[in-house]
């Protein structure tokens, strides 16, 4: 018989030479848990918003941030303050988690996102070895002012770009650029703009906190990233809904359907080794900056005809949508 086993055993493994990772659960936040195991971030936004990045004692001292009466973490903007324009800004928050991942599943349950003129959120990751662009940044969800879809970005050191769309794997968004290296294009990155599941169109800004929120799905792999999203109200696989318990396997499979964003992986286009290691989990929001307020952007956006940093300064009241309400995060690492 303990022959027999090893037989089966043996030949099971050689019949799945390529047999993917299994993942298991790592990490978990709820709640007060967010005031553990992250970086309260207060230096100078490197992306020039009109942002004051405060500590946690401060953002608690302030009631910046707190866990609502569902049990959800709120991060949010100061919506009562005009803000003098020699200071640095409107008080935010910016937070990263402590531990770092190589392979790994990262699910949000996210209740409301920032939203309105002027904001630039971004959950994403990035390496914690660095220095940027060494080791790479992956964007989860990104966008601006009133925008409705989200977008999520690959940000890399050069030699790092994504074949034509008919090469890929199949994704439900649109490709906006292929070439990932920060050097290109003015690190537009490559990014990927969800097509949100029709006819909701909820994955970004007002609609999706109107629609309650929903889930975003983050697969970091040697092979590929993907980002899923999911709609609250509509299908979402039962184990990125309720999560995975301690031992309990989690892995893609074709339940969790078609991502929104395929960063597929090959040697002649991008070497995951080469661009990419153990990543932080980011969660920000700043205004105006390099995408929000700039020249290209800002006057089109349907926020007025003022300046993106005076808007910031003189209308508190808008930034009454301007935060984060957080169900879960839960990080599953591979285990093979
Ligand atoms: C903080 O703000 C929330 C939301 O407005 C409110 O429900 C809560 O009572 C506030 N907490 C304190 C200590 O002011
Ligand atoms: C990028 O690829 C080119 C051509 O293959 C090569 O000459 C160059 O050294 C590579 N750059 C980096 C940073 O790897």
């Amino acid at each position: 018989m303990r022959t027999g086993y090893a037989f089966l055993a043996a030949l099971s493994l050689s019949l799945t030479p390529c047999a993917r990772a299994s993942f298991y659960l790592q990490d978990e936040w709820i709640g007060e848990e967010f005031y553990q195991a992250w970086n309260w971030e207060t230096e100078n936004d490197p992306t020039h918003g009109r942002v004051n990045y405060v500590s946690q004692a401060e953002a608690l001292g302030k009631n910046l941030t707190y866990v609502d009466g569902n049990g959800a973490f709120v991060m949010r903007a100061d919506d009562w303050s005009i803000v003098d324009p020699a200071a640095r800004g409107r008080d935010s928050i910016r937070i990263s988690s402590q531990s770092a991942y190589e392979e790994a599943i990262f699910v949000l349950d996210l209740k409301h996102m920032p939203a309105g003129c002027s904001t630039w959120p971004a959950f994403w990751t990035l390496s914690k070895a660095g220095p940027w662009p060494n080791g790479g940044e992956i964007d989860i969800i990104e966008g601006v002012n009133l925008g409705t879809h989200n977008q999520a970005t690959l940000h890399t050191t050069p030699n790092c770009t994504m074949p034509p769309d008919w090469w890929r794997e199949p994704q439900t968004g649109k490709t906006a650029d292929s070439n990932c290296d920060t050097a290109a294009n003015f690190n537009t990155g490559c990014g990927v703009i969800f097509t949100d599941p029709l006819p909701s169109c909820t994955s970004y800004g007002a609609p999706f906190n109107r629609a309650g929120g929903g889930y975003f799905v983050m697969y970091k792999g040697r092979d590929s990233v993907k980002v899923w999203f999911y709609p609250r109200v509509g299908y979402v696989p039962k184990v990125i809904r309720d999560g995975a318990g301690r031992g309990q396997r989690v892995r893609p499979d074709f339940t969790w359907g078609l991502p929104a964003a395929n960063f597929p992986f090959f040697p002649d286009h991008c070497n995951y080794d080469q661009h990419f290691d153990a990543h932080q989990i980011v969660f920000d929001l700043t205004f105006c900056g390099d995408w929000a307020g700039s020249d290209g952007i800002w006057p089109t956006s349907g926020c007025g005809t003022g300046t993106c940093p005076d808007f910031v300064n003189n209308n508190p009241s808008a930034f009454a949508e301007a935060y984060w309400e957080i169900n879960s995060l839960r990080v599953y690492t591979s285990q093979w």
